[in-house]
């Protein structure tokens, strides 16, 4: 059976059932998705053995378990993160929630243990997480689009030894593990890396140079677990076997207002990669301090994807390191995004803007673009725009083959093959080497 045969609406009436005891449907959503998550942990053999008690309370103990595995895996036992004890299950609603998960291939098969269904899977769950804080996934289609145009020439440029990354709205973690995997095994372009790139240490490489925040915590545990459940498994071995002095930077934190998250310390990252939240923030005292902080973008009704492009920009990122963003175009047409477009993006190297209005970005209503700078002045005279010509004619089956995010990639391709060539020219011109 496969997730398509559970409607957004059967996610729905599950936590509404779970509500029934728990008394509100944000922790029923955290029950529900918790067995989720300890059933990818065991089925995958990636949790120790042990002799856990049936029911909810058996599901404690596993959180309990996880946590143990790791120092990293710690939020999942921490009541502040997961409130469950505080609000108990009873033997029918666990019923239901076993009985949907039995249906449920949030566990994936045997050969993919990265979680992409379990984060998509919060996101159907937690209508807090949708609601308040705009979670959205980013499909992995279109993070390794992201990563391509800016995890990709930084490896090149300062190589993949040292590479720092973020994202800083990194939700359950779909871009953090999308990136995970290109610094484990970089892409490679006319030479051959060396088989010991590809053992332990490029997974603890890999670990090191992966950092993700979000505002949800459990979010954060979420993409915290995720990259571990990838270094287990490339390790062939279980969490509680990667060592607990190699690094998962992950922490549940205000990325626009926290000035002490060591994660957030400024100019630290090669790539900085995120698709921000698009809304404008509900809460009047934290509008007010987010406008105080970034002064520059945030005016009017701003959406908070602003502030975002300027954390990243003009904090986050290191001198010339690359942004990229997948973010909603609306400060294209709107008052608020007047400021941003005529004096703020001015002062950065716009690289690619890439309309992506009409490709079928499922969870995605809104209309959006692919912006890429590097943090530094403005160098040269070219920035490469992709122009929309319309939208998918249907929604297609697969979004990630729809004829407009085609058409994207294609264009995409062209210019860094072309780029390429550009390069190589060059490149044997300076050195003498004779030209065809
Ligand atoms: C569009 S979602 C990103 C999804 C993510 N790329 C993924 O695929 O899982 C936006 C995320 O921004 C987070 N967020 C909103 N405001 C934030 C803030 N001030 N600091 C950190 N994260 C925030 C939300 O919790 C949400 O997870």
């Amino acid at each position: 059976m496969t997730t398509r045969t559970l409607s957004p609406a059967s996610y729905d009436r599950l936590t509404a059932t779970v509500a029934r005891d728990t008394g509100e449907r944000r922790t029923a959503a955290l029950w529900i998705h918790a067995a989720a998550l300890v059933r990818h942990a065991y089925d995958h053999g990636l949790a120790p053995a042990d002799d856990r008690p049936p029911g909810p309370d058996g599901l404690l103990k596993s959180l309990e378990n996880l946590a143990n595995c790791h120092p990293a895996l710690a939020p999942l036992a921490d009541p502040a993160v997961l409130p469950l004890r505080e609000q108990p299950l009873g033997a029918a609603a666990w019923a239901a929630v076993e009985e949907f998960w039995d249906r449920h291939p949030a566990l994936e098969d045997e050969r993919r243990v990265d979680g992409y269904a379990l984060g998509d899977a919060y996101q159907l769950l937690s209508e807090e997480a949708r609601k308040g804080r705009a979670l959205c996934q980013t499909p992995p289609w279109v993070a390794r689009l992201l990563l391509r145009l800016s995890l990709e020439p930084a490896m090149e440029e300062w190589g993949p030894a040292d590479i720092r990354m973020i994202d800083p709205a990194c939700g359950t973690g779909h871009i953090a593990v999308a990136a995970f995997h290109m610094v484990r095994v970089p892409p490679v372009h006319g030479r051959r890396p060396s088989p010991v790139e590809y053992g332990p240490r490029a997974v603890e490489r890999a670990l090191a140079a992966v950092s993700g925040v979000d505002l949800d915590a459990y979010a954060a545990a979420l993409t915290a677990y995720r990259l571990l459940a990838c270094s287990a498994h490339v390790l062939g071995v279980g969490l509680d076997r990667v060592p607990a002095s190699w690094p998962v930077n992950v922490a549940a934190a205000d990325s626009l207002l926290d000035r002490t998250e060591p994660l957030l310390a400024a100019g630290a990252y090669h790539a900085c990669v995120a698709n921000p939240p698009y809304i404008t923030p509900k809460d009047p005292a934290i509008r007010d301090q987010v406008r105080a902080a970034y002064p520059q973008v945030a005016a009017g009704k701003y959406s908070l994807a602003l502030p975002f492009t300027a954390l990243m920009l003009d904090r986050l990122a290191t001198p010339g390191g690359f942004v990229a963003q997948l973010t909603a175009n609306s400060f294209m047409k709107r008052e608020f995004g007047r400021r941003y477009v005529t004096e703020f993006l001015p002062r950065f190297d716009a690289r690619w803007i890439i309309d992506t209005s009409g490709a079928y970005i499922p969870g995605h209503g809104t209309p959006t673009c692919i912006l890429v700078h590097r943090a530094r002045p403005p160098v040269g005279e070219t920035v490469t725009v992709i122009r929309g010509n319309g939208g998918e004619p249907h929604v297609p089956e697969d979004p990630a083959r729809g004829l407009v995010w085609r058409a994207i990639e294609d264009a995409v391709d062209s210019r860094l093959a072309w780029d390429r060539f550009q390069a190589g020219a060059d490149f044997a011109r300076l050195s003498g080497e004779p030209t065809p």
